[in-house]
């Protein structure tokens, strides 16, 4: 089986990886990226792999992934959609705002299409990612395209575009939440005078706990929370500061303006 790639940045590069690790050999995979210095810089990476134009990848791959900007994506169309109204194959996407529909109408509804939404923990294998079919996609695409993303990490299928939007906002975004709190306790850690190196560590030793201790334990945050809440000690203390701060609410107006601005650049896309 050949599978093709149109974009090889961070998304599709991670694809690469996966399905190399998920035992393609090299020489099945076509690539096409826009520049010369893209296929130099994956010639090396990636040894083996086979570069060619998009009309190339479109006509010579079995299952073909996308993952260039949307913005991108209307050249894309054009290059492929002739060949895909012909020979619809599975079409795999991690194009951010562009809707089934928006495939349907280039491509024609008979052609098996997956809406993918990863983060960037995919990179290293920790990655969530959320995953849409439309109504050509069948049961044994859905088991391969599960499988394949289970190497990068966590899926959840969901029913809709908007649930998409939803996990862009939730776990797509989500990493840079938790960077921006991580970044904040480095900084307070070197201000009090641990060297930059230690202040890292116990950052991310600290955040490494409270994740193995949430996922080990039948508790809930909220009382995973209180259980190191003592009355009139250090955590209330930093708590009560966060509570008049309204962090907790900040955070999750944060995460519904993630997910608004995911819904107005969908409706942009699909005009
Ligand atoms: N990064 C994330 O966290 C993330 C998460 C979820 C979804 N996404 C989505 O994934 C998609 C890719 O994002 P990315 O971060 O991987 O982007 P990226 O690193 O900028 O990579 C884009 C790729 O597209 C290629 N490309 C550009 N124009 C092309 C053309 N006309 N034909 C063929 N290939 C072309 C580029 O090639 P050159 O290098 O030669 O220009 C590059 O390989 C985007 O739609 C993004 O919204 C990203």
């Amino acid at each position: 089986m050949k599978l093709g790639f149109i974009g090889a940045g961070n998304m599709g590069s991670a694809l690469i990886s996966a399905c190399l690790g998920n035992g393609y050999p090299a020489k099945d995979l076509i690539v096409s990226v826009n520049t010369e210095a893209s296929r130099s810089r994956l010639s090396t990476c990636f040894a083996g792999v086979q570069f060619m134009s998009n009309q190339q990848v479109a006509a010579e791959c079995d299952v073909l992934f996308l993952a260039v900007k949307p913005f991108i994506m209307p050249i894309v169309m054009q290059d492929i959609a002739a060949t895909l109204q012909a020979h619809p194959k599975l079409i795999v996407s991690v194009a951010t705002g562009l809707m089934l529909d928006y495939y349907a109408e280039h491509l024609g509804s008979d052609c098996p299409v997956v809406r993918a939404m990863p983060n960037t923990p995919v990179q290293v294998g920790f990655g969530f990612t959320g995953l849409l079919a439309n109504q050509a996609v069948q049961a044994d695409h859905k088991e391969w395209v599960t499988q394949l993303f289970s190497q990068l990490g966590d899926t959840t299928w969901v029913q809709t575009d908007d649930a998409i939007d939803q996990i862009t906002a939730l776990s797509g975004s989500g990493p840079a939440y938790f960077f921006y709190l991580f970044d904040a306790m480095h900084q307070v850690a070197m201000d009090m005078g641990f060297d930059p190196k230690t202040a890292k560590h116990l950052t991310l030793k600290t955040v490494e706990g409270a994740l193995q201790l949430s996922e080990k334990s039948e508790q809930s945050f909220l009382q995973l929370r209180q259980a190191v809440t003592a009355k009139r000690g250090t955590t209330e203390a930093a708590l009560s500061v966060l509570e008049a701060g309204s962090v907790q609410y900040t955070f999750q107006k944060a995460i519904v303006a993630a997910y608004n601005r995911a819904r107005v650049i969908s409706s942009e896309h699909n005009k």
